[in-house]
């Protein structure tokens, strides 16, 4: 089979790339291994698609190259992807910090997509892997589970390692390497952090406590959003988005109260209820069993009269700038996404164009390119895919 267009990966760079190909009257043709298109599109956002964040930034984005994102970002906003939203009469409203969620479910996304590929003449084949891409003159040579295709462009679409169970290969990155591309080392990001030992043992029975809101520090970055203790470690927003800037060894801090001075709080409570003990006296700020097993772990609880004013700084101290130790994360079997991928060096920024390779393309996930957790991922696939989409 001929065709203009090749898409490997039927997920949202995919489709989207497809889309505005299709409408600039080529022909397309998107293949997927998966059973099923856009399957991280389904599970995302708890069933409901955090599609994308108003507040879309270049700085929002993980990159060997920083600037990279931006000419991609700046020509396919939130706003053009919610208009696009809007025609399909999706229904939608904002949770919290610019995240735009599906008000029913992500179906709607994936049949909106589906409609517009229908609409452009794009055709899809899933239970479609790839076994061999050879360059030739013309294009490419692909030979698919369902015959050989010859394609004049070769967009890469096939995203990042994480959830292997959906469909997440490392295909893409060996297509890279095949034509001479360098792939930055990946791990896995957007993920739990795990304890181990000791560690572990004095937080396990924590599992399920959660605070609304925390800061996480590793180096100049920080985020406060809220924090939960699992079984085996630590999850919940600001770990999360923490864990994209965390490798093993660096010194992660957590604030467990970000908003308030607890130290000052503290010295008034000495003042205001002096019969009551520290752990009751924390339990009002923070999880009860949290403030329990601390005053445990980190300091006693004392009626709050018999402490001195340099004690009630430093237990604030200790508080605002919790040192854990962590032991790794919980890998691509729950990440979110994957940090590192085909090196942006290689590609333009404009097009998303290899610059070793005429007519090869790689957008979305599989590029070193990965955004903050709250719609800033799905906003990249967009982007990349319109960017390809509008030359491939
Ligand atoms: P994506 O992974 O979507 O698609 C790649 C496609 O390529 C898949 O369909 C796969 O089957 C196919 N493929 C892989 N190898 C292949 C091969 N060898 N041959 C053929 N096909 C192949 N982001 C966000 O902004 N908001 C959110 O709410 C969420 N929520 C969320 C929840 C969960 C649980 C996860 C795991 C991830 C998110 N994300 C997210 C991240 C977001 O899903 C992710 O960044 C995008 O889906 C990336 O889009 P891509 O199209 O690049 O890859």
């Amino acid at each position: 089979m001929k065709v203009d267009v090749l898409v490997i990966g039927a997920g949202a760079a995919g489709l989207m790339c497809a889309i505005v190909a299709g409408q600039r009257g080529r022909s397309v043709l998107v293949v997927d291994h998966a059973n099923k298109v856009g399957k991280k599109i389904l599970m995302s956002g708890g069933g409901r698609c955090n599609f994308t964040n108003t507040g879309v930034t270049p700085a929002a984005y993980l990159s060997a190259n920083p600037h990279f994102a931006k000419s991609a970002l700046a020509r396919y906003t939130p706003w053009d992807f919610i208009a696009l939203v809007e025609k399909h009469r999706i229904a939608y409203h904002e949770k919290e910090l610019g995240q735009l969620f599906c008000d029913e479910s992500s179906k709607l996304i994936v049949r909106m997509l589906l409609d517009e590929c229908a609409q452009a003449g794009v055709r899809i084949e899933t239970s479609c892997g790839v076994k061999r891409v050879r360059k030739t003159d013309e294009g490419f040579n692909v030979v698919t589970a369902h015959g050989e295709v010859h394609a004049q462009s070769l967009v890469v679409a096939t995203g990042g390692l994480s959830i292997p169970s959906m469909g997440a290969s490392g295909f893409g990155y060996e297509l890279a390497r095949q034509f001479g591309h360098a792939v930055l080392p990946t791990r896995a990001g957007l993920v739990p952090l795990t304890l181990s030992g000791k560690h572990q043992e004095r937080y396990q029975d924590l599992s399920g406590v959660a605070l609304p809101l925390t800061e996480t520090r590793v180096g100049k970055h920080s985020f406060r959003a809220g924090m939960l203790f699992t079984h085996r470690g630590l999850s919940g927003p600001s770990i999360l988005q923490i864990s994209s800037y965390w490798q093993a060894g660096d010194d992660l801090r957590i604030d467990l109260h970000p908003e308030r001075d607890l130290a000052a709080w503290l010295q008034e409570q000495r003042v205001a209820r002096p019969a009551a003990e520290l752990k009751n006296v924390l339990g009002d700020v923070l999880p009860r069993r949290l403030a329990q097993r601390l005053c445990e772990l980190w300091f006693e609880s004392r009626p709050m009269r018999q402490y001195r004013e340099a004690e009630l700084k430093s237990i604030g101290e200790q508080l605002h700038d919790w040192p854990i130790v962590a032991s790794g994360t919980e890998g691509y079997r729950t990440a979110e996404v994957t940090l590192g991928g085909v090196d942006t060096d290689g590609i333009s920024s404009s097009t998303m164009q290899s610059k070793l390779v005429n007519g090869l393309y790689f957008i979305g996930e599989v590029v070193d390119v990965t955004g903050w957790l709250g719609g800033y991922n799905f906003q990249w696939a967009w982007a990349s895919g319109h960017a390809a989409g509008e030359v491939a």
